[in-house]
Parts: structure tokens; C-alpha cells; sequence
């Protein structure tokens, strides 16, 4: 049955003897907008374990004794032998302030042993580096034995290190897993009379990116540079927020010597008490220099977004009084100085130290996530004043809220637009049918002025449970027809992002995302392949697209946007058919008087609605690529149900 539709497609195909309901014309030789390289890029923040017990390396969980509580994620072990006790030195060091100090007072080890997060991801040959700052405080010597040990109870690999002296220091050892084990403990034994101090008890895989020492997971990484982000946004999200003041994202927190990284709750651990992750902290490992170094590394433009003097409006809604705000400008400002300054200038110098004296070339800086209301009008007219007058090249992204249309929306839009703001960030997390519905949303917006940044968005198949709100077919071809609005806009909409990225499986808090991972694989959803197959065939300048007279945007539920590639020169373009039915179009290429050869088709599709991709079947939906023979600028071409295409033509 199956070969012989394929047989009468083929020969509708050649012969064009169907008529298409669907009369799609792309004029070739009418360039519209220009897309801009950064049209498609992602969006990072620290939920769902996205930064530590993910993208962040480190396996010990509770490495310097800093969760509220200290001991949390350790175990003790042979209590017969020996004790530990939290001290806190906070005048001596407030960043890091707890140590552990562990008396053993037989000749019988005494040990600490670390779950990691939900487990610890190892591999058979991997090596990896055990690190821990100690001090010996009694006795001549302490043995430190640190053994890998698998969900078995098996050794996987082991070694020792020995600690002399009474200051500070760091001690290291590698060693290798004879086993793989997505569930992994570390054993830290502790052995001969003695009382050590201990304190960064740390275990990563060598094989991280890049191979860099305490660096970032590979795969992980790798699936972003997958993408080709055009850029790069960071830390988020609320986490910029905080629930209250106390707890906003400080850039300066995160970055020099990790051990000096002053730990805090991750706003996400109470959030949602029906995904309550009472082990979730910020340990700052993943830090802005990090975070600029990621964007280096995938070809991504940086955009930190800062926080604005303002909490959560949602939690504790704290604003700092206007008068205090200069701290907080300070912030912005030495964060452009980090990243472009000259190694001569206080925070440049840093940037040097910490491995990077070549500026990071930021352009972009983000003023606030999802603040709204006066209070963020003239919080912001502040901090606008201050960075256009030391750095004017760097373009302001502000918050329109949290919502795309409504009281708020509409107030910070419109006061927005007054000041002519450089890039307004929407966010949209919304069922399938608004993302068809709003595919035109961009079509009737002022084309000159302030610039969109579709900060964050995603189809949300079920707004009522998390747990069901899944990243199936239904949500990805949604996301993928009002995508085609955005590049058929892209005099508008300068950027997009799909939000969040990451969800760790055993540990996250918000669903649907991008990239779902345990701790050793890693899958990419329908969704992420949809914002693939934008960013990788993204073209260069929109073309027109019509059906019948109109833009391609619902009409016969087919959605299309269409592009040229001036470096490949090729037409580049997407269609989207969201109908339970296959359809015949005619597609019709003006401006263009001869066309003969192949082109190629990308194509994602799925005949349920309710696919979705797992560890089991991580390419359950996935792109899959074809060939046609194009005869002349007018043909028909058949498009699956269900099914996302991009159709590239060399010109
Ligand atoms: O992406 C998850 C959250 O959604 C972000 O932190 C926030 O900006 C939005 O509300």
C-alpha cells in the first residue's frame, strides 16, 4: 500500500497532472528582510538540574558542605571509627565559609560517601580526576581513599592520596572506571588516627569537553553546537530574578577560582511543591566565564541578561529603592568590562587570569528577565542611561513580562517602543493551537524601531499538569508553523529561542524542554529537531511566500516561509502541513526562468500527534533527507501529514 502511494506521488510528481488545492508561489527575485545571523539561537537557564548535575560536570553533589543542610548528599560510613563535624569560618572566608572536619580514631577507616546527583553517570576506561582541598589538624598523615563504587556495590576504580601539613591545600589523583554505571556512588575513606579538615571534595570525567580539567559535559555540549546557535542566552530566566534579592544571579559570584564561588539555593529547589528538589543549589562551577567560553566554543553570540534590581514578581516582588540601584548598574557595567575590557582594566585583567586575555566581544546585554510594571520602566531608564553612555555599540534587551498580550504586555510594549528600546524579549509558553493561531502575530507589527527577541516560547500540549505537558509531534509542529512567521518577519524579529533547554530525567522541575538527559545519554526532542532545521538552513534574506494571494500562514493548514542563501545560492523553503492529510501543492518559483537538477528535502514528520522521542527511541522523529528532480520553476510536490519540510534548490 505504502510503495504504492509512493508510486502515484512519484507520478503526480513528474506529470503535475493534479490539481493542487494549493497554489504556493515564492518570488525569487523579490529579497524582503534580511535574516540576521542571530535569528535562531538557545535559550540557558539552571532548572531541571540544566547546570549542576548537568551541563556542569562535576559528579559530587555538595562538594564544599554549603547546602542549608551541610551534610546533605553524604552519607557517613563504619560510624564506629570515626566523626564528622561541619565548622563554619565565615569571618576567615565568607564565600566558602564550611569545612568538614573528620576525626578517625581507630585504626579502622572512617568514611563519607557522596550520592551525586541522582546518581553518578560513569564510564568503563574513563579517567577521572579526584580533587579535595585538606589540612591535617592532628596526626602525622592522612590517607584520603576515594573509591568509585557502582549501583552493585562493586569497586569501579580507586585511589589515594596522602595529606601532610596543617594549611590549605589542594590534593589530586586520576584514576580509571572499569565499569559504565548511570548510577554510581563516591566513597571517600578516610584512614589512620588523625583529625583532617576537608573541604571542595570534587570527582570529574576526563573526558569532558574539550577535555578541559572540571569543564562541561561533552555530550550535552555537543548537542547545542548541533544547533549552530546564532547566540547564546544566559543564566535565564527567574534564576536571574531570584525569589528574593538575597538570592539574584551576581555574575561577580561566578567567576575567579571556583573554590571562592559563593554557593546559593537555586530558586527552582521550592518553587513547584509537586516537583520539589529540595538538593538543588547553585555551585557556580557553570560561572559567566564559562558561560562566555560555551558561546566561543558553538560560534554563538553571548547575551547575559543581568538583573535588574528587582526579585521575582511572582515570589517575594522585592525591589531595591531606586537610590540603592548604583550597585547594581556597577554590575552591568564591570560585566561589559569582563567580557571586552582590556586586560589592563580591573575586570579585563580577570578575564586574562582566568585563561581569556582575547576580549569575549559581547554586543548584547539583557536588563531584567520577566519584569514588568513601572517599577521596571524606571529601574530600566536608569540603567539604559548609564550603559548607552560608557558603551553606545552594545544593543539592550528589555522584558515585556511574562505574558504576550494583556495589561502588562501592552504597557511595556507601548512604553517600550516610546523609548525605542533596541530589542523587546517576548515570552510565549502556550497550547499548540495559539502557536497556530499567532502565526501572523508578527505580520501587522511596526516595521520600523524596537526589534523582537522571541526570548522564550513553547507549545504546551497540556497547561494543567506538568507531568503531561510533553515534548511530543502535536507541540513540534506547532512551534514549527509559527516559526515560519517569525522568518517571514525577520525585519521584526531579530532573535528566538525555544525555552528551557535542559531536564536532567530523575530531577526536573518544568516540562516540556529541548534536551532531556540522564547521567550518561542524552536525547533531543521533535522540538529541538524543528529549531535544527531552522538554524541549520536559515538563509540569508526572506523571500515572499503566497497561497493563493496570501501569506502561506493556516489557509489549507499549510504554513511556509521561504528564504535565499547568498553564500550557498540556493532557495531555501519550509512548509508546513499540520492536516491529517497528505497534499499535492503547486509550487510555483517566480523570477526564476529556467530551473533543472535535484534538490533536496529535510523532512520531519510522524503520523501520531502524540509521538514523542525517548532514551529508547531518540530518533523516533528525526530529520530525514531525500531527493527530487525539479524539471522547471512550476511542479507540484506532495506533503506528508503531519509533517515539517525544507526544500533547498540550487539556483
Ligand atoms: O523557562 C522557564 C521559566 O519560564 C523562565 O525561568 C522564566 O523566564 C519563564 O517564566
Amino acid at each position: 500500500m505504502k510503495i504504492f502511494k509512493i508510486i502515484i506521488n512519484i507520478f503526480f510528481l513528474f506529470c503535475g497532472l493534479i490539481k493542487s488545492s494549493a497554489q504556493i508561489v515564492v518570488k525569487v527575485n523579490e529579497p524582503k528582510a534580511i535574516i540576521q545571523p542571530t535569528m535562531w539561537g538557545i535559550f540557558f537557564e539552571d532548572i531541571n538540574m540544566a547546570a549542576d548535575g548537568g551541563l556542569y560536570a562535576e559528579l559530587v553533589k555538595n562538594r564544599s558542605f554549603e547546602f542549608t543542610q551541610p551534610l546533605m548528599g553524604w552519607k557517613e560510613q563504619n560510624k564506629q571509627n570515626g566523626s564528622v563535624l561541619i565548622v563554619n569560618r565565615n569571618n576567615e572566608n565568607t564565600a566558602n565559609p564550611r569545612f568538614a572536619r573528620v576525626s578517625v580514631k581507630t585504626n579502622e577507616p572512617y568514611g563519607l560517601t557522596n550520592e551525586g546527583f541522582r546518581g553518578m553517570g560513569i564510564k568503563k576506561n574513563n579517567g577521572y580526576d579526584f580533587s579535595v582541598w585538606a589540612k591535617l589538624n592532628e596526626g602525622e598523615k592522612s590517607v584520603i581513599h576515594a573509591q568509585l563504587i557502582t549501583s552493585k556495590n562493586e569497586i569501579a576504580g580507586e585511589a589515594k592520596i596522602i595529606v601532610e601539613g596543617n594549611s590549605w591545600k589542594k590534593y589530586a589523583v586520576s584514576f580509571n572506571s572499569s565499569v559504565t554505571d548511570e548510577k554510581a556512588k563516591l566513597n571517600v575513606w578516610f584512614e589512620g588516627k588523625s583529625v583532617v579538615d576537608v573541604d571542595m571534595i570534587s570527582l570529574f570525567p576526563k573526558d569532558t569537553w574539550k577535555n578541559r580539567s572540571g569543564g562541561l559535559r561533552a555530550d550535552l555540549v555537543q548537542k547545542l553546537a548541533d544547533l549552530k546557535p546564532g547566540f547564546i542566552r544566559f543564566p535565564g530566566g527567574c534564576i536571574v530574578e531570584g525569589r528574593d534579592l538575597a538570592n539574584r544571579y551576581q555574575w561577580k559570584k561566578t567567576v575567579g577560582n571556583i573554590e571562592d564561588r559563593q554557593l546559593i539555593i537555586n530558586r527552582w529547589n521550592t518553587e513547584f511543591s509537586y516537583r520539589s528538589t529540595p538538593d538543588y543549589f547553585q555551585s557556580f562551577g557553570l560561572g559567566f566565564f564559562e558561560y562566555f567560553q560555551l558561546a566561543e566554543d558553538i560560534g554563538a553570540e553571548p547575551l547575559p541578561i543581568i538583573n535588574c534590581g528587582m526579585a521575582c514578581q511572582f515570589n517575594s516582588a522585592e525591589v531595591v529603592a531606586t537610590n540603592e540601584l548604583d550597585g547594581y548598574i556597577q554590575d552591568a557595567l564591570d560585566l561589559i568590562e569582563f567580557a571586552n575590557g582590556s586586560t589592563e582594566t580591573k575586570w579585563g585583567k580577570l578575564r586574562a587570569t582566568m585563561g581569556h586575555p582575547q576580549p569575549f566581544n559581547l554586543k548584547m546585554l539583557g536588563v531584567g528577565n520577566e519584569n514588568w510594571g513601572p517599577q521596571y520602566i524606571e529601574r530600566l531608564t536608569l540603567f539604559t542611561k548609564a550603559i548607552k553612555a560608557k558603551y553606545p555599540a552594545i544593543k539592550l534587551v528589555n522584558s515585556s513580562g511574562t505574558d504576550p498580550i494583556g495589561e502588562r504586555f501592552d504597557y511595556l510594549n507601548g512604553e517600550l517602543r516610546k523609548i525605542n528600546a533596541d530589542l523587546i524579549d517576548e515570552h510565549y509558553y502556550r497550547p499548540p493551537e495559539w502557536f497556530l493561531a499567532n502565526a501572523k502575530r508578527y505580520d501587522n507589527y511596526p516595521r520600523n524601531g524596537s526589534k523582537v527577541f522571541a526570548g522564550e516560547y513553547a507549545a504546551h500540549s497540556n497547561l494543567t499538569n506538568d507531568a503531561d505537558k510533553k515534548n511530543n509531534w502535536q507541540s513540534a509542529l506547532a512551534e514549527a508553523a509559527f516559526m515560519t512567521g517569525l522568518e517571514r518577519n525577520a525585519d521584526v524579529v531579530s532573535m528566538a529561542s525555544y525555552a528551557p533547554l535542559f531536564a536532567h530525567i530523575d530531577a526536573w522541575q518544568w516540562a516540556p524542554d529541548l534536551i532531556w538527559f540522564n547521567n550518561l545519554q542524552s536525547y533531543a526532542s521533535p522540538n529541538y529537531y524543528v529549531q535544527q532545521m531552522y538554524s541549520l538552513n536559515k538563509g540569508t534574506t526572506e523571500v515572499s511566500v503566497t497561497n493563493n494571494g496570501d501569506v502561506v500562514a493556516g489557509q489549507d493548514s499549510l504554513y511556509a516561509a521561504a528564504s535565499i542563501d547568498s553564500s550557498t545560492n540556493e532557495l531555501i523553503i519550509k512548509i508546513v502541513n499540520t492536516s491529517v492529510k497528505q497534499q499535492i501543492i503547486s509550487l510555483s518559483l517566480e523570477g526564476v526562468k529556467k530551473i533543472t537538477g535535484r534538490a533536496k528535502i529535510i523532512e520531519l514528520k510522524s503520523d501520531n500527534l502524540n509521538s514523542v522521542n525517548s532514551f529508547s527511541q531518540p530518533e523516533k522523529i528525526a530529520p530525514k533527507e531525500s531527493e527530487i528532480f525539479i524539471h522547471e520553476p512550476k511542479f507540484n510536490l506532495p506533503i506528508n501529514a503531519y509533517s515539517f519540510i525544507v526544500l533547498k534548490i540550487k539556483m
